[in-house]
């Protein structure tokens, strides 16, 4: 069931999501050849009790293994939900995909973005810019009215037509109440029930994409997903609400 939200819940979204992008900000300014990702999460971690909220991913899955930390922070091939740690240290060149949910006055917003560190290859720049661009591609199409599939195709031709695959066991979301509510978004053209996006639906838009094959493996943590050939991966997110004519983006 796709929960649609009210304007006092929208509002609370819009003010966890503008404190959300400002500690992604500061997350980014740390980011340098050096810094280990858990640094990156503890910084993450002052920031959000700080402002009022709460770290939405910490404790989130299965008891037997939940989520540890504030962020995700997954290098290179790592796609997402790396969890941070003092061994994980970033280095000039890398491809490091930074992701974090808050809960803010009783709502979840959620958001990701890839930094680059230092001189970066042709093809790491490439990757982080088609993905950033994708999703903006996939956002200019969300509106009242429209159909989610409308999203989904315009980010995966974009991506495609910049010669990358688009991940298709991961996908976007509902979100705000809880961090994973329906529907799921694909970013990519599915054949299943399409949606037709109504206004006060609050969505987590989050491509992953690849340089090589789409296919994705689990690491033995039991959260870090890797791309199968060990190519490069890169992610952004916005959570969006959406509206007659277009989509207010509550995380930038
Ligand atoms: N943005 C990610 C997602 O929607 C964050 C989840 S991390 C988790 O799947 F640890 F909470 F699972
Ligand atoms: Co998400």
């Amino acid at each position: 069931m796709i929960i649609i939200k009210t304007q006092n819940e929208i509002a609370s979204m819009r003010r966890g999501g503008k404190i959300l992008s400002m500690i992604m900000s500061e997350i980014g300014k740390m980011i340098a050849s050096g810094v280990n990702t858990q640094e990156l999460d503890k910084l993450a971690e002052r920031l959000v009790f700080d402002n009022g909220g709460t770290p939405a991913f910490k404790g989130y899955g299965d008891k037997s293994n939940p989520y540890p930390a504030t962020i995700c922070a997954s290098i290179n091939n790592e796609i997402v939900h790396a969890i941070p740690s003092v061994e994980k240290i970033i280095k000039e060149g890398d491809l490091v995909k930074i992701d974090i949910g808050m809960e803010f006055e009783g709502m979840i917003t959620d958001m990701a973005r890839t930094f680059s560190v230092g001189a970066m290859s042709p093809e790491a720049h490439k990757i982080m810019n088609v993905t950033r661009e994708a999703l903006n591609q996939g956002i200019a199409k969300i509106k009242t009215g429209a159909k989610l599939s409308e999203y989904s195709i315009a980010v995966e031709s974009y991506a495609r037509s910049n010669g990358f695959s688009v991940i298709r066991d991961l996908v976007g979301h509902g979100v705000g109440k809880i961090l994973h509510e329906d529907p799921v978004v694909p970013n990519y053209h599915w054949s299943a029930k399409d949606i037709i996006l109504k206004e006060g639906m609050t969505l987590a838009l989050e491509p992953m994409i690849n340089v090589g094959t789409y296919k994705i493996k689990l690491g033995a943590d039991g959260w870090t997903y890797l791309t199968q050939d060990d190519k490069l991966s890169a992610h952004f997110e916005d959570t969006i609400v959406v509206k007659k004519g277009g989509c207010e983006i509550l995380t930038r």
